[in-house]
C-alpha cells in the first residue's frame, strides 16, 4: 500500500502536467532573465509557437529589458510614484516578476498577472514561489483578458501582449489606463500592419499599409492610430512615448491623459502618406491633392497613420544611457537604444519615413551605395538633419529633399 501511495505522489505531477496539456515529466528547465529564475516547460515542438505548452520566448528578452528600462525612467521623467501593474497576458509571469525583482518591491503598489491558460496560472504561481515572492499586492488570476481588465478597478501601466493582432483588447485596455498612466501595446501581425497582408490591415487596422523599404515605420504609424482612435472614444489622448519595431513585432508604448481638446489635437496628426516607387519621393497628402510626383507617377497611398513623433526624446535617450551601464541588457539591445535615441534627437525635423539608400541608388541608377553613417556625414555637412532608423540600417531619415539625397548619394556638389 505504501509503495502504491509512493508511486501515486511520483506520478502526480505527471498527471497534472498532462491535465493542463503538456508532459511535466519532459519537466521545466529553469532560467535566468535578468534578476528572474523562470521555470519554463520544456518543449519539444521546433519553433516557439502559441502551441507550447506556456509561452516562452527568449528572443523577446530585449523586449522585456526595454519595458523594464522604460518604466525605471518614466517612474523619473514622468513622476510616477507607485505602480500599479496589470499584466492581462503573463504566460509564465516573467514579465510581472521581473518588475517585482528589478524596479524594486517599493515601487509597485500592486500588480496584478493573467492568463487565460490554466497551465499558465500554475507556472506564474510556482515562478512566484521561485523568486520568494510573497503574495499580498501580487494577484494571479485565471480569465479572458478583457474580463480580466475590465474586473479590475483601474492601472497606471497596462501591458498588452497577446499572440497576434492586439485590436480586440484595446477597449478594455484604454478603459483601465488611469490618468498619466502608461500604456504598451504589442502586435506581432507584422504582415497586416506593413503591407503583406492589405485587406487584413485594412480590416483590422482601419487603414491601407504600405509595402515598401518603410513599411515597418509605416506599420508602427497605423498601429499608433489605431490605438488613438479607441482612446479618442473614450476622451483618452494616448500620446506615443516609445514606439518602434523589431525582430517579428512592433511595440508602443502611450502616455494618457484626458481632455477633449488633447485628443483633438492627436486626431489632427492623422495623415495619409503618398510614395512614389518610381523615384522614392514622400509627402504627406494635402487637401486637393492629384496624388501625382515630381516624375509624373501615380504615387502610393498609406494611411491614415500617425503623423507625430514616436518616441519622447528625453525619454529614449535616457532609457539608452540607463541600458548602457545595466549588465543585463545585451550589447544588441544597447545599439539599438542608441540608434533610437538619435533618431529620436532628430525626428522633430525630419517627419515621416526615411530614405533606404539601396533604393535611392537603384531607382536613380547610381552604382556605388554609400554607408549609412557616411550618407549622414554628408547630408549634415551639406546643413541638413540625419540619423539613422531603427528600422534597418540602410535607411536615413533627414530632412533634406530627395534631389539633395540623390546628390548626396552620388556626393555631388548642391
Ligand atoms: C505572447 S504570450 C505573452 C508573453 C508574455 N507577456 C511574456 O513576456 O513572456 C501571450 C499569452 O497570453 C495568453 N492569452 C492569449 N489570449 C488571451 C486572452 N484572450 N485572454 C487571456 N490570456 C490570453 C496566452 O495563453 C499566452 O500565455
Ligand atoms: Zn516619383
Amino acid at each position: 500500500m505504501e509503495r502504491y501511495i509512493k508511486r501515486l505522489n511520483a506520478a502526480a505531477p505527471l498527471l497534472n502536467g498532462l491535465f493542463y496539456g503538456f508532459s511535466m515529466a519532459s519537466g521545466y528547465n529553469t532560467i535566468i532573465e535578468g534578476k528572474a529564475r523562470i521555470a519554463v516547460p520544456r518543449y519539444r515542438g521546433k519553433d516557439v509557437s502559441s502551441r507550447m505548452p506556456v509561452f516562452y520566448n527568449p528572443v523577446m528578452k530585449s523586449n522585456r529589458d526595454i519595458t523594464l528600462l522604460l518604466m525605471a525612467v518614466a517612474a523619473k521623467l514622468y513622476g510616477m510614484k507607485k505602480w500599479r501593474i496589470a499584466d492581462p497576458f503573463a504566460a509564465t509571469g516573467i514579465r510581472g516578476i521581473r518588475m517585482l525583482r528589478e524596479l524594486g518591491r517599493g515601487s509597485i503598489e500592486m500588480l496584478k498577472m493573467n492568463d487565460y491558460s490554466a497551465a499558465a496560472v500554475a507556472l506564474i504561481k510556482k515562478n512566484l514561489k521561485l523568486n520568494k515572492i510573497k503574495t499580498g499586492n501580487i494577484a494571479v488570476e485565471n480569465t479572458e483578458a478583457n474580463k480580466f481588465l475590465l474586473n479590475n478597478k483601474g492601472f497606471n501601466y497596462v501591458d498588452i501582449d497577446p499572440f497576434g493582432y492586439p485590436g480586440i483588447f484595446l477597449d478594455a485596455a484604454v478603459k483601465k489606463t488611469g490618468y498619466k498612466g502608461i500604456l504598451a501595446v504589442t502586435a506581432t501581425d507584422t504582415s497586416a500592419l506593413a503591407g503583406t497582408a492589405v485587406a487584413a490591415g485594412m480590416r483590422k487596422y482601419l487603414a491601407t499599409p504600405l509595402k515598401n523599404s518603410f513599411m515597418h515605420e509605416t506599420g508602427i504609424r497605423v498601429l499608433i492610430r489605431l490605438v488613438q482612435l479607441v482612446g479618442a472614444m473614450h476622451e483618452k489622448a494616448l500620446l506615443p512615448v516609445f514606439s518602434y519595431y523589431k525582430e517579428h513585432y512592433i511595440r508602443a508604448f502611450f502616455m494618457c491623459r484626458t481632455g477633449a481638446h488633447r485628443v483633438d489635437e492627436l486626431l489632427g496628426k492623422h495623415k495619409e502618406l503618398l510614395y512614389c516607387n518610381s523615384c522614392c519621393e514622400k509627402r504627406i497628402k494635402q487637401q486637393n491633392d492629384d496624388e501625382k510626383c515630381g516624375c509624373g507617377k501615380q504615387m502610393a497611398k498609406a494611411g491614415p497613420l500617425w503623423a507625430g513623433n514616436l518616441f519622447d526624446k528625453r525619454l529614449a535617450s535616457e532609457m539608452a544611457a540607463a541600458a548602457g551601464k545595466n549588465d543585463n541588457v545585451d550589447e544588441k539591445t544597447k545599439t539599438f537604444l542608441k540608434v533610437v535615441a538619435g533618431e529620436a534627437a532628430n525626428e522633430d525635423k525630419c517627419g515621416i519615413g526615411f530614405y533606404a539608400i539601396e533604393d535611392i541608388c537603384e531607382k536613380h541608377g547610381i552604382g556605388q551605395q554609400p554607408k549609412t553613417a557616411e550618407m549622414i556625414k554628408r547630408l549634415r555637412q551639406k546643413g541638413y538633419s540625419a540619423s539613422a532608423t531603427h528600422c534597418t540600417t540602410t535607411g536615413v531619415k533627414t530632412n533634406a529633399t530627395l534631389a539633395a539625397v540623390v546628390a548626396a548619394t552620388q556626393q555631388k556638389g548642391l
